[in-house]
């Protein structure tokens, strides 16, 4: 079995065309337009390739190639071999997004089957390509929202209730762009998944090291902070008065970028967001609002850079005179992969030629969301200068065609080849 890599180069191409920005890059923002669009091409691909297309009411599709069954005869009765194995990511993208984050292992999934389909092989257990809604969370935090629903970790209702950053609900979204639909979460527990992915950081690059397989994905905090002062005269009041959330919130920016070179490891920290009000040259801020995302391999590490946090922002925040409101828009652990999947994406990578690293994710991916349901892992590849979330974003076409090919035959692996 071998994929085809130009007809995954096409498939790429064609589903970067939608929400193009012009400079390479995608914006394929959740349950926006463009991702009905992108929705719309992927899902008839799936049909053309005579897959099963389930959409769930969270709007995450599932489309599967059926197995041969438990007693591995193609119309056997299913018997112990009924659930798939899977494999998948996301089509959304962040709004400076390229055009490899998710729709690889996505695509990458289509081709498997594909290649089955070439090869005529039939496997025991059926096949499964999804794409989760809104994996990026860029407008509808969390991240990971589609599959944290399907895995039963967030009730559909409070899944449905999100408030997006430009004031949409997730539920009117879902229903406005047609992708509400009848499929129960959460969804049929896989009978294990494995997601191709680029690896978004500098590691295999840096390394020379074709093929990633991911141990885990490190913990992720997202918090909100909405920083308010007394909104006044630029230049009657003197600095002894002032209350101004503004300062506030640049000394939390400064603190966050302390803590994480301070504690060091994987601890990252990122202030993404920050908007002040009214945002007048000549008036003292009422308001700042700004976004925090902590992650680190390490929970309790993570548990600590939280407080510390909290505690230093609390500090500035009543020396100015201003109050803070917090708001947690995503907190997950740390995450280990399967061990016997890790070993067989290692295994693979070797057995077809290529230099294979054990490696952390340092992004968020649906496959942490499904690890909670069945053996779980991943295959990562390159990304040049460790650049993503970025128009720029790329992997070599080379890297792409190996990482597929490692995915196809651990999936064959995993679903078994049928007599
Ligand atoms: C989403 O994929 C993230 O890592 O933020
Ligand atoms: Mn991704
Ligand atoms: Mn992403």
């Amino acid at each position: 079995m071998k994929i085809q890599p130009d007809r995954l180069l096409a498939d790429i191409e064609a589903l970067a065309a939608i929400g193009d920005t012009g400079d390479g890059g995608n914006c394929r923002l959740a349950l926006t337009d463009e991702d009905a669009g992108g929705r719309e091409l992927v899902v008839g691909w799936m049909r053309a390739l005579g897959l099963d297309v389930r959409v769930d009411r969270i709007g995450n599709v599932v489309a599967t190639r059926a197995g041969a069954g438990g007693d591995g005869r193609v119309g056997g009765d299913g018997g112990d071999a009924a659930a798939p194995v899977m494999t998948g990511s996301h089509i959304d993208t962040v709004g400076t997004g390229g055009r490899y984050d998710g729709t690889l292992g996505v695509l990458a999934g289509l081709e498997v089957v594909r290649a089955l389909d070439d090869a005529g092989i039939r496997t025991r257990r059926p096949v499964s390509v999804a794409f989760f809604t809104d994996e990026e969370g860029s407008r509808f935090p969390p991240d990971m929202l589609g599959s944290l629903v399907y895995a039963g970790g967030m009730p559909l209702e409070d899944a449905l209730d999100i408030v997006a950053i430009d004031g949409a609900v997730l539920g009117d979204e879902l229903e406005r762009i047609g992708w509400a639909g009848d499929a129960a979460v959460p969804g049929p527990p896989p009978h294990a998944y494995v997601e191709l992915h680029i690896e978004q950081g500098p590691v295999l690059e840096e390394a020379g090291v074709t093929i990633g397989a991911v141990t885990g994905v490190q913990g992720i905090s997202w918090q909100e902070l909405t920083v308010t002062g007394q909104p006044n005269h630029a230049g009657t009041t003197p600095m002894r008065l002032r209350r101004d959330p503004t300062y506030v919130a640049a000394e939390t920016i400064g603190f966050v970028r302390r803590l994480a070179t301070e504690l060091g490891g994987h601890q990252v920290g990122t202030v993404g967001r920050l908007d002040l009000h009214p945002d007048l040259v000549n008036v003292v801020a009422a308001r700042a609002t700004l976004t925090v995302d902590l992650r680190n391999t390490d929970e309790a590490v993570l548990a600590d850079a939280e407080r510390r946090l909290r505690d230093h922002v609390g500090a500035q925040a009543s020396a100015e005179g201003c109050d803070v409101a917090w708001r947690r828009l995503a907190r997950f652990e740390p995450v280990a992969f399967d061990p016997a999947v890790i070993d067989l994406v290692e295994a693979t990578a070797e057995r077809l030629g290529h230099s294979v690293m054990r490696l952390p994710s340092g992004a968020g991916h649906d496959a942490q969301m499904i690890a909670r349901m069945c053996p779980t892992g991943m295959v990562f590849v390159p990304s040049r200068g460790g650049v993503s979330h970025n128009p720029a974003e790329f992997t070599e076409p080379e890297h792409l065609e190996a990482g597929a090919q490692v995915l196809a035959e651990v999936m064959v692996e995993l679903a078994e080849v049928a007599e």
